[in-house]
């Protein structure tokens, strides 16, 4: 019997290697955490979930484009209702941006409310001469260097959820409330970007907007509608913790499916994509929107495989493939991945994640980004799909609404010795919120073009 043929259940991975699970050690306390969270309400519903996957159906055959985005690793401390409303603020700025001068609808998914387990390439570091185990991500363990800080405790799967319902709370309010409304335009241009050029920029087409939207209430149309009143804004996050997503995955009451209620969007890192593995397994029986990274090491079969097994009724908008290259490496990687992947007639959203594949140390010590290798490898994305006659739908950032300095360059042109200054991120650098406008405006004229 072949794996697709066996039957599905969500604790099926159990019989599949589940690479980047913490070490918990105490499984009676593990078991009783995983008990805890079986009994807590879903954080999203199945119709939700339905309606992304339309709206990602769209991207796939280029009628809307994928904007996900937020902290690579969300902070437990940083649950707080300033902290989501930067975060939000800065991904409604990018979308107005890419709507308004791309002249497409934005689909807006955050790494948001539940973004807190992380993957690793070592299990443990040394520390001052001794070994601890690696911070992988606030659900698991905590980032300080210290034997006690590092051990893994499930409770902290429990805080998480609660953490994320929390700012599933607070995102459904400033979404729905008004907050996000479209005359608010100008509002959510941040007082450290107004001044800077991207934030003329950006106040320039929220005036257009304004005006376009007094205009239409002068001539008598409705304004008083949800597409002007609210946002549709969705969550994701990296499923990795695969007992958590177990504890979390419901059936539909009404259509009977099974959806992992953890977050509308989930994705399998470019480290846990074995096609025989559990992360696999687990996926192929819920039906979110999935999405997966793809970095240079990937095998075209493998990726054929998994493909069959996630989304074997070959559905629009189930598969986003996230590419991760580098701008160096992207033109040698995307195209033969393109072309296999279009000849076996998949159906994806290809999205261009220009952050992972541009990483490298700073002089200062920082684990850093440059912004305009970030813009390289989206121009070359653009330019390969158009080559290749596929679509490019999407794309995926580390960023935030503060004022960082982590990835250099971009207007204000942080160098190397500047990162110091405000380096806040507890795992890889995010674009600040200048920064990221900047890209949109760019990405917008390439949506246009
Ligand atoms: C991430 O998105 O933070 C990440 C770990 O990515 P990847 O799986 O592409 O390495
Ligand atoms: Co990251």
């Amino acid at each position: 019997m072949t794996i697709a043929q066996k039957e599905w259940t969500k604790s099926s991975w159990h019989h599949y290697p589940a690479l980047q699970q913490p070490n918990w050690p105490d499984p009676e306390e593990y078991r009783a955490a995983l008990g805890t969270l079986c009994q807590l309400p879903p954080l999203v519903f199945a119709g939700e979930i339905r309606k992304l996957k339309k709206m990602l159906a769209k991207a796939a055959v280029g009628e809307a484009f994928l904007l996900q985005g937020g902290d690579c690793a969300e902070d437990f401390s940083h649950c707080t209702a300033p902290g989501i409303r930067e975060s939000l603020k800065v991904i409604l700025q990018m979308a107005i941006i890419l709507t308004y001068a791309g002249g497409k609808p934005v689909i807006k998914v955050g790494r948001i409310a539940g973004q807190y387990a992380k993957p690793r390439s070592a299990d443990t570091e040394m520390v001052n001469g001794i070994e601890i185990p690696s911070y992988r991500g606030d659900m698991v363990n905590s980032p300080e260097p210290t034997l006690a800080a590092r051990r893994p405790d499930p409770q902290r799967m429990v805080k998480g959820y609660y953490l994320a319902a929390a700012t599933m709370n607070i995102l459904r309010a400033f979404t729905r409330g008004g907050y996000a409304a479209l005359h608010r335009v100008h509002a959510w241009n941040n007082e450290f970007v107004k001044r800077s050029p991207m934030g003329q920029s950006y106040e320039r087409l929220a005036k257009h907007i304004s005006q376009a939207i007094d205009f239409m209430r002068v001539i008598g149309l409705d304004t008083d509608t949800p597409q002007i009143n609210q946002a549709d804004f969705y969550t994701s996050h990296e499923a990795l913790l695969l007992g958590y997503e177990e504890a979390m995955t419901r059936q539909d009451s009404t259509a009977g499916g099974w959806y992992d209620c953890s977050a509308h969007m989930l994705w399998i890192g470019d480290r846990t994509r074995q096609v025989d593995g559990a992360h696999v397994e687990f996926f192929r029986g819920v039906l979110n929107p999935l999405g997966m990274k793809v970095g240079p090491s990937y095998d075209i079969d493998d990726i054929k495989r998994i493909l069959d097994r996630l989304n074997p009724e070959n559905e629009p908008g189930r598969m986003t493939l996230i590419t991760r290259f580098g701008a160096k490496k992207i033109a040698q990687y995307l195209p033969p991945l393109l072309q296999a992947i279009s000849r076996a007639g998949h159906q994806v959203v290809w999205s261009c994640d220009p952050m992972h594949g541009n990483t490298y140390t700073a002089a200062s010590g920082h684990k850093t980004r440059n912004f305009d290798e970030i813009m390289e490898e989206i121009r070359c994305f653009f330019e390969i799909h158009w080559a290749e006659g596929t679509n490019p739908g999407g794309v995926h950032f580390e960023l935030t609404g503060e004022d960082v300095t982590e990835c250099t360059g971009g207007g204000r042109n942080i160098l190397d010795h500047h990162l110091q200054e405000n380096y806040l991120t507890n795992c890889d650098p995010r674009l600040n919120a200048e920064q990221s406008l900047e890209l949109a405006f760019q990405i917008a004229e390439l949506i246009r073009s």
